[in-house]
């Protein structure tokens, strides 16, 4: 049996980060993964420039049932520290908006940083290499390794296990539930996966109105109650809300407000959307009543202004007069009740739809949900059941918003556990 101090399963961006630093630390570490190359959520994240942190990260950006438990990981490690990181190794950066640092050349930059850092603590890899079991060793207490572990290149035994196997988000390029399933099996709890930072879908029966509007986009506020799971007790929490660019697609809706959004929608809640967050509709339409010639649609359609594409503004336009009927788009302003005119402003600054599901784990960045957080440490990322046992990065309960907070948290998570090692 060969021996480690360390086994990490996973070498993504938690582990090998975690595994680099376990290394440069004089521990004898092992990376196990089932892929034939490394770290590929790492190589297509950020559309190929990798978003590999966020400046302005806080707790606030990341959803858990315990809102606290990414507070410890990543005051210890924090956007800052990984930047200096980036920046000894002379990777180009720059940030675009609300905070996002992106690689300026490729996303490979901080691959090849990982692993020269898992160099620099002579880290062994073995890839691909599956793992078929883990277990804790009958006896530990007299000296032998805590863990016995089976793998394609025969068995290992070790110290720490630290499991860093991701989420299910893109099958195709090697997500598995093995931590989710290794966690559980040895005795945690694990709040029900789904899938994140994900595109919605719509009825195609409700769709087929906008269908055609794929590839329109326009900054909205989008909103939905927030699920119960993630409201702090007794307090009833206010929607979750963000302002960004919402995209139409074939199938439904997508783009960073959607994306945003979807971490936190439920299956059968609402989302509202408000298409002209700058204007309040209802007002604007009974004051281009006054004195007017104009027919509806074409009074709609300045209301609603440049920043609503126009093709989008008259398919909803003709979207509503289910509705309230006498809201046709060729009827005359003038003739229009005041109170027709507001109900028709109002439902724009609060169009309200309800997705009948996601594009799932093909489409989806993350996978929200994972081990309970209440089952570990939040200093150390180690099991409360069973002692040298650690997960670190996606496949624990900590979910990032979108824009470089869920890198930072593979870099946080790892690097709390690697100084507990
Ligand atoms: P990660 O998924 O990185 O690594 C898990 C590793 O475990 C993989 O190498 C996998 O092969 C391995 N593994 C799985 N099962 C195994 C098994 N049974 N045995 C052995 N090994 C196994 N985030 C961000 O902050 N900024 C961004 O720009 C993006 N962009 C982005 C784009 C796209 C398309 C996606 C899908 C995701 C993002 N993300 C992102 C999210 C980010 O990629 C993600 O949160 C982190 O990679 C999670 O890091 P982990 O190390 O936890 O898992």
């Amino acid at each position: 049996m060969q021996r480690f101090d360390v086994v990490v399963i996973g070498a993504g961006a938690a582990g090998l980060f975690c595994a680099g630093a376990a290394g440069q630390r004089g521990l004898r570490v092992l990376v196990i993964d089932h892929a034939a190359k490394v770290a590929e959520k790492i190589r297509i994240s950020g559309g190929g420039r990798c978003n590999f942190t966020n400046r302005e990260a806080t707790p606030a950006q990341f959803l858990s049932e315990n809102p606290h438990f990414a507070r410890s990981a990543l005051a210890s490690y924090t956007p800052q520290d990984f930047l200096a990181l980036v920046e000894r190794h002379g990777i180009a950066w720059h940030e675009k908006h609300k905070g996002q640092l992106f690689c300026d050349r490729s996303a490979d930059d901080i691959i090849q940083m990982l692993l020269k850092e898992c160099d620099a603590g002579q880290v062994t890899r073995w890839q691909p290499c599956c793992v078929r079991d883990v277990r804790p060793a009958p006896d530990a207490a007299a000296g032998r390794p805590r863990f016995e572990l089976d793998t394609d290149r025969g068995p290992v035994g070790a110290h720490h296990v630290v499991v860093a196997t991701g989420g299910l988000s893109i099958p195709k390029i090697g997500a598995t539930d093995f931590g989710q399933r290794l966690a559980e099996r040895l005795g945690h709890r694990i709040v029900p996966l789904r899938p994140a930072l994900v595109p919605l879908t719509f009825d195609p029966a409700v769709w087929a109105p906008f269908v055609p509007l794929a590839g329109v986009s326009l900054e909205v506020t989008v909103s939905t109650p927030m699920p119960e799971a993630l409201q702090a007790k007794r307090r009833k929490a206010a929607p979750a809300s963000f302002v960004e660019d919402l995209l139409f697609t074939h199938r439904g809706l997508s783009g960073p407000a959607i994306l945003q959004i979807s971490s936190f929608w439920v299956p059968d809640e609402a989302l509202t959307l408000d298409l002209t967050p700058q204007r309040d509709l209802a007002v604007l339409l009974k004051q281009a009543k006054i004195g007017s010639r104009k027919q509806l649609s074409t009074a709609w359609g300045i209301a609603l202004g440049e920043a609503v594409p126009q093709r989008l503004a008259q398919t909803w336009l003709a979207t509503q007069a289910h509705a309230v009927p006498t809201l046709r788009p060729d009827a005359l302003l003038a003739d229009l009740r005041d109170r027709d005119l507001e109900a028709l402003g109002q439902a724009a600054n609060q169009w309200t739809i309800v997705p009948n599901g996601t594009e799932g784990y093909a489409k989806a960045e993350v996978t929200a949900g994972g081990v309970d957080t209440r089952e570990l440490s939040s200093q150390t990322l180690e099991s409360r059941r069973v002692p040298g046992l650690h997960f670190i990065g996606e496949v624990v309960d900590v979910t990032g918003w979108l824009g470089g907070y869920n890198f930072q948290w593979a870099w946080s998570s790892g690097m709390a556990c690697a100084r507990a090692l």
